[in-house]
């Protein structure tokens, strides 16, 4: 095979490997109501980490972003609550956007962190 052709399969494989995970993505959004606390755990991790402390008691790298736990203990917080401030322009971070199933996620984690 020429070195073009390999690049053009390598090319359309990535495609369908894209496509094929978004439609992966598309259907668990559909067939799941509720977030994953799981999910939600590995996402924060991954997005909010880097301002906020995501387990219980873990200092927050960005002082000015308060802990997870601490968001959940606020009085009266919850999963309406939650979604509200997800929609909203974040601090310093406009452009945080989620899927709808990924703020289910978020919030399903973030409310876990309630001390019972
Ligand atoms: C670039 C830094 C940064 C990142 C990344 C970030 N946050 Fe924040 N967040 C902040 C700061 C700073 C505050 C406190 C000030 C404010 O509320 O604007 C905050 C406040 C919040 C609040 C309190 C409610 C509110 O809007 O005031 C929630 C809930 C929250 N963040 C959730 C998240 C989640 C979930 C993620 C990841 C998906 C995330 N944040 C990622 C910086 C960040």
């Amino acid at each position: 095979m020429s070195k073009l052709q390999t690049t053009s399969v390598r090319a359309s494989i990535f495609t369908v490997g894209i496509i094929v995970s978004l439609a992966a993505l598309q259907s668990s959004g559909k067939t799941q109501e509720f977030g994953d606390p799981v999910q939600g755990a590995i996402l924060t991790q991954k997005i909010c980490s880097t301002c906020h402390g995501v387990a219980r008691g873990e200092a927050s790298p960005n002082p000015a972003a308060p802990n997870f736990n601490h968001i959940a203990g606020i009085k009266g917080m919850s999963a309406t609550a939650l979604n509200v401030a997800l929609l909203t322009p974040h601090h310093q971070m406009p452009n945080l956007i989620l899927t709808s199933q990924e703020r289910a996620d978020v919030i399903a984690f973030i409310l876990g962190l309630k001390e019972k």
